[in-house]
């Protein structure tokens, strides 16, 4: 009789040595992967040598911008949510906005910069150039990818004019001292988002005076209007067809309220006139209305304080490009 143990041996030998070289060119695939995953560079140019020259002009179109239009000081301020919309507290201004950490189930830890010129903890020893990338282009000074809550990816839209305009007023503000952990965000979405900037590929002009609705739409895209108002699935990615048809819930200090509809439809904006439109926001422009005291769950993530003091033309051509997009029929109850 055979022993069974004598006959399975060579067979055991031969599977042992096809675990051996499985698992041997597993860790090879794992180092090589590993080696890429961490040298991995984000797609970018080298930063642009050139100082903005700070005219008046140019410092008073980026304060507008930057106050009113783009949204740089809802996120990068510690912001009054006593008040109606959250005013930026004027003390910190863009000194800094929320930390995003683990224990709230972000993945990693995520606190929004200081912009302010303070050498230490803000932007004060960046370039012109490094600013100009990291705003467009989506890297910081070092080359590593910014997380795309920063939103480079809709200020890429930004003419070459106005992202210098943004830069010369950066310049001008009062440092602001505040140390804060640097960003760290965990594997696999660390090796993701080192996929997403794209450097620009060449100057970028703005539309022409009399393209309204292509310049709506560029503000619309730069003033957040899209990202609140258009609803995301589980990955945060918008739900196609769906542009500004409203969204449940954004989630911040404040209670339960989502983003109406603002498409054309009769359960969006319907057949509210330009005028209409545009009287929404500037009741919000005298200095009364921009100071209202309110309950957390009375209040608001949309900064009505800082868009009251956009100009007409502006918030205008945001109506002009709103009547543009597709109507949707999705009625929303804003509370
Ligand atoms: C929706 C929130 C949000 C808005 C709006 C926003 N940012 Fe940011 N920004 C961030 C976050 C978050 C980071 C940090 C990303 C990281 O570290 O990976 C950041 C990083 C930066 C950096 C890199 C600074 C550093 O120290 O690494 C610059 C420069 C910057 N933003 C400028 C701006 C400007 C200028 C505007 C307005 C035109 C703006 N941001 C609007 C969230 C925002
Ligand atoms: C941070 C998120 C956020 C941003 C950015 C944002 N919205 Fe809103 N918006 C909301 C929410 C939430 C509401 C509902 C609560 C309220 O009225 O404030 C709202 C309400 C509105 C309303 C309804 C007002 C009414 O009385 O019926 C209009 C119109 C509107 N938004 C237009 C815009 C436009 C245009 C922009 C861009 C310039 C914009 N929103 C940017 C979140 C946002």
């Amino acid at each position: 009789m055979k022993n069974t143990t004598e006959t399975r041996r060579p067979k055991k030998r031969l599977l042992r040595k096809i675990l051996l070289i499985g698992f041997a060119l597993a860790a090879l695939a794992i180092t090589v992967g590993a080696t890429y995953v961490g040298t991995y560079r984000p797609a970018q140019r080298p930063a642009l040598e050139l100082q903005v020259e700070r005219t008046a002009d140019r410092v008073e179109r980026g304060r507008y911008l930057v106050e009113n239009v783009t949204g740089c000081v809802q996120c990068h301020s510690d912001r009054d949510w006593t008040l109606y919309g959250g005013p930026a507290k004027k003390e910190t201004w863009l000194g800094g906005g929320e930390c995003a950490t683990e224990e709230q189930g972000f993945p990693g830890v995520l606190c929004v910069p200081n912009l302010t010129p303070d050498d230490e903890t803000g932007l004060g020893r960046w370039s012109d150039g490094e600013i100009l990338r990291a705003l467009r282009e989506g890297v910081d000074r070092d080359g590593r990818a910014l997380f795309p809550m920063m939103p480079y990816d809709d200020y890429r839209h930004l003419s070459d004019r106005d992202a210098a305009a943004i830069v010369a007023y950066l310049r001008t503000l009062e440092p602001v001292f505040n140390p804060r952990p640097e960003t760290d965000i965990e594997f696999p979405v660390s090796f993701f988002i080192k996929t997403i900037p794209e450097p620009l590929a060449g100057p970028v002009e703005a539309p022409g005076p009399a393209d309204t609705v292509r310049h709506g739409e560029l503000l619309a895209k730069v003033a957040g209007c899209e990202f609140c108002h258009t609803p995301i699935d589980e990955r945060h990615q918008p739900l196609p067809g769906m542009a500004f048809a409203g969204r449940p819930n954004p989630r911040g200090p404040f209670g339960t309220v989502h983003a109406p509809n603002l498409t054309p439809h009769a359960t969006g904006m319907g057949s509210r006139s330009r005028e209409e439109f545009i009287g929404i926001f500037k009741a919000f422009s005298s200095a009364d209305n921009a100071a209202i005291e309110v309950e957390p769950q009375d209040n608001t993530p949309m900064p009505w304080a800082d868009f009251a003091q956009m100009t007409e033309g502006d918030l205008g051509a945001i109506y002009d490009y709103l009547r543009t997009v597709a109507p949707v029929d999705n009625p929303v109850v804003v509370r």
